[in-house]
């Protein structure tokens, strides 16, 4: 059997909200850590634009291009046996029309053995959704915070006016997208709207009462440089023992204590 065979399923993912069970999702952009995530027994993997960001140093998520959210994609694709592996359309993979739209999502599907496709939008991308939806594609929609906007945002703040965001979720469900990503929006907005859709929604910085959670993983880890968000809870502390372990590997070394008999061939 293949690995994609094993995995959770989008309809068994969508149905995680109607069993009553919370969906735990992270972001893994390598096969090495996609491993790890799978082996911990987590629903959904997302290969984030973060990616732009935590992988590639930029400033913000607009850098990153197809191409590369597929081979990084591809890397997790052959790791993952047990979630469901969902990609990002980066910016702006889907801005150029439907029939562009589903050229993209088609490839990420077609070369990255994932099964669904992210993109930010609801009610202006309702068009895009119902088009890569009725043609096989799986869509995410993500809604509130959109880091692809961070331009006419100013910034990355909270979003709060209740009627946008009710309708853009509202539109993502009813044009088909299977679950929605809800960024940093207050926690009662987010509970509204949880309440509100059939399909799960998947908090990040939007409070407890969504379907299910994501964290960007190198924030969970401690790698992050620099401050993290508020909506973050660092789980361990890798920065620091990074650099201890490097350091202590270069003291080490100019000490002449490494390599040592163990590690010595004769
Ligand atoms: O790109 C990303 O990692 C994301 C999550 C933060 C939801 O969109």
């Amino acid at each position: 059997m293949s690995t994609e065979n094993r995995r959770i399923t989008v309809p068994q993912f969508a149905a995680l909200k109607a069993a009553g069970r919370k969906i735990t999702m992270l972001t893994a952009y390598d096969f090495a850590m996609a491993k790890l995530i799978d082996a911990a027994g987590i629903e959904g993997i997302l290969v984030g634009d973060s990616m732009s960001m935590v992988v590639q140093g930029h400033e913000n998520t607009l850098p990153v291009t197809l191409d590369e959210m597929i081979y990084h994609a591809e890397m997790v694709g052959r790791a993952v046996q047990h979630a469901l592996v969902v990609v990002d359309m980066p910016f702006p993979s889907f801005h150029l029309g439907k029939y562009k739209a589903i050229e993209n999502a088609g490839r990420i599907l077609k070369e990255a053995r994932c099964q669904a496709v992210k993109l930010e939008g609801g009610v202006e991308q309702a068009e895009v959704i119902e088009a890569l939806s009725s043609s096989g594609i799986p869509v995410m929609a993500h809604v509130g915070l959109r880091p692809q906007n961070v331009h006419c945002l100013g910034g990355y703040s909270v979003q709060r006016d209740r009627e946008n965001l009710l309708a853009d979720a509202k539109a993502a469900e009813s044009s088909g997208a299977f679950a929605i990503v809800l960024e940093c929006i207050p926690a009662e907005i987010a509970r509204e709207i949880t309440q509100t859709l059939a399909i799960p929604t998947i908090g990040i910085g939007a409070g407890v009462d969504c379907d299910g959670q994501i964290l960007v993983m190198h924030d969970l880890l401690g790698l992050t440089p620099g401050r993290t968000p508020r909506h973050v809870k660092v789980y361990a502390d890798l920065k620091t023992q990074v650099i201890g372990a490097v350091s202590q590997y270069r003291d080490e070394v100019r000490e002449g204590t490494f390599p040592d008999d163990r590690q010595t061939f004769h």
